[in-house]
């Protein structure tokens, strides 16, 4: 069999065209935040669309996010859940936080998302295990390995665990990475492949999104 072709940037574009896009509301929230100078770092909508796939998938009805920025993969998540289902994102910027509150309440998702303003590491600790059924980490990239330990407590047996920037910003095979993360990553992503009850692999959409379900 031959080698499966290497993932360029123009295989990420050929899949991004192919995909659904954007919304007004979403452009909107883009252009506003970037605006309030709120950086640019949230994921692609082609990562939006394989999560929404896979939350739908599963039935999911209760998600945990870490890292909510301005709220958009927390509104693309929501509007993957049935009538009553909830996102509870968690942001430590109060600034950010702010914002996308203020963004979720115009949106069409507006109830379905809670915005818990905290660290991470703290805000995980005070929620129930088995509550969830999906998590997503998104934020600071040195604390995943406790993020991951806390969302295998808080998620149900089957429900899934994804984790984004497996590729390190695009720079996981670089010798001299310019981002500060990128160590963390490696180290991530190597703890995520051998974690006990979790079968999980990386998914080359955006920056790699880790796709795991827990056993
Ligand atoms: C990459 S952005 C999240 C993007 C968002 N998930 C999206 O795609 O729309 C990372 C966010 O994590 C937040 N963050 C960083 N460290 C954190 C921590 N220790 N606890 C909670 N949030 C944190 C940052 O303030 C930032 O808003």
């Amino acid at each position: 069999m031959p080698d499966p072709c290497p993932v360029t940037r123009k295989h990420l574009q050929y899949v991004a065209e192919r995909t659904r896009g954007d919304d007004d509301f979403l452009v909107a929230l883009k252009e506003s935040a970037k605006a309030a100078e709120i950086p640019a770092i949230w994921i692609s909508p082609a990562q939006a669309s394989l999560m929404q796939i896979m939350l739908k998938l599963k039935g999911a009805r209760e998600v945990v996010e870490v890292g909510c920025l301005a709220g958009y993969s927390a509104i693309q998540m929501a509007r993957a859940l049935p009538q009553g289902g909830r996102v509870r994102t968690i942001e430590i910027s109060p600034k950010h936080a702010t914002f996308a509150r203020d963004w979720i309440h115009r949106s069409d998702v507006a109830g379905r998302v809670d915005v818990l303003e905290g660290a991470g590491v703290d805000v995980l600790a005070t929620l129930a295990s088995n509550s969830a059924d999906a998590a997503f980490l998104d934020a600071d990239k040195e604390n995943y390995p406790r993020y991951l330990d806390e969302c295998m407590r808080i998620v149900r047996p089957g429900g899934l665990i994804m984790a984004d920037n497996a590729f390190a910003f695009g720079q996981l095979f670089d010798e001299v990475p310019q981002e500060s993360g990128v160590h963390a990553v490696r180290r991530f992503n190597d703890y995520m492949a051998a974690k006990p009850g979790l079968h999980a692999v990386i998914a080359p959409i955006g920056d790699g999104c880790w796709i795991g379900v827990k056993e």
